[in-house]
């Protein structure tokens, strides 16, 4: 029997003016925001790209990496490297459709969403593809240079929203909010 089509979720942190990094990094520091990014990702493929996962520096454990590049030569342990968006949506949807439970867990949901973590580019193809945005928004205008594509309140509609204080651990206080494509 066919499984449904999994979801195509962007998971994005940005700025008020729309920044989500500078000079190739994030440029604030949200412990809380990682968490969630770890508890919502985890058992889930990740697609990012290049950039993004040399910023990173090593595959997000617990996860198919699975890195856009347009050098075929390009690679890096523990992460897939394909040479589109496209690709990466069907190796993600495979991988999905392969799933087998765990013998110590045999009633755990399988995983149905694949998860789209950056950047910019990435992140600018992948609007018109996705179902669902997990996106934290950062109380702050801060100076960057890549930015996430505007979130039209036409298309994207908010389904739930969290105001979340600044931690220990945060530079900034957040408000998540998980947009959906309105019908
Ligand atoms: N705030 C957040 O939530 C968040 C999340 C992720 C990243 N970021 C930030 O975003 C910044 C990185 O974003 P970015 O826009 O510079 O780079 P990126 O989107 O991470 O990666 C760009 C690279 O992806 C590959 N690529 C892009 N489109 C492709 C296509 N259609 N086909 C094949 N390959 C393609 C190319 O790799 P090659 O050059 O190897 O061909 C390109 O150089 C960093 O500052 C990072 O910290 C922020």
């Amino acid at each position: 029997m066919a499984a449904d089509a999994p979801v195509i979720a962007v998971i994005v942190a940005v700025s008020k003016n729309g920044v989500i990094g500078r000079d190739g990094a994030m440029p604030w520091r949200l412990s809380t925001d990682l968490k969630r990014f770890k508890a919502l990702t985890t058992g889930h493929p990740v697609i990012m790209g290049r950039k993004t996962f040399e910023s990173v520096g090593k595959p997000l454990p617990g996860r198919l990496n699975i890195v856009v590049t347009r050098d075929h030569d390009w690679h890096a342990d523990g992460t897939v490297a394909v040479s589109s968006l496209g690709a990466a949506l069907e190796l993600a949807k495979a991988h999905l459709e392969s799933f087998e439970p765990d013998p110590d867990d045999p009633d755990a949901e399988p995983p149905d969403t694949i998860f789209i973590a950056g950047g910019g580019q990435i992140y600018a193809q992948a609007m018109a593809l996705a179902d669902v945005l997990h996106v934290t928004h950062v109380d702050a205008e801060i100076e960057g240079d890549t930015v996430f594509p505007d979130i039209d309140p036409d298309v994207w509609k908010a389904m739930h929203e969290e105001g979340v204080p600044a931690g220990e651990r945060d530079s900034h206080p957040t408000r998540y909010v998980v947009w959906e494509r309105g019908l």
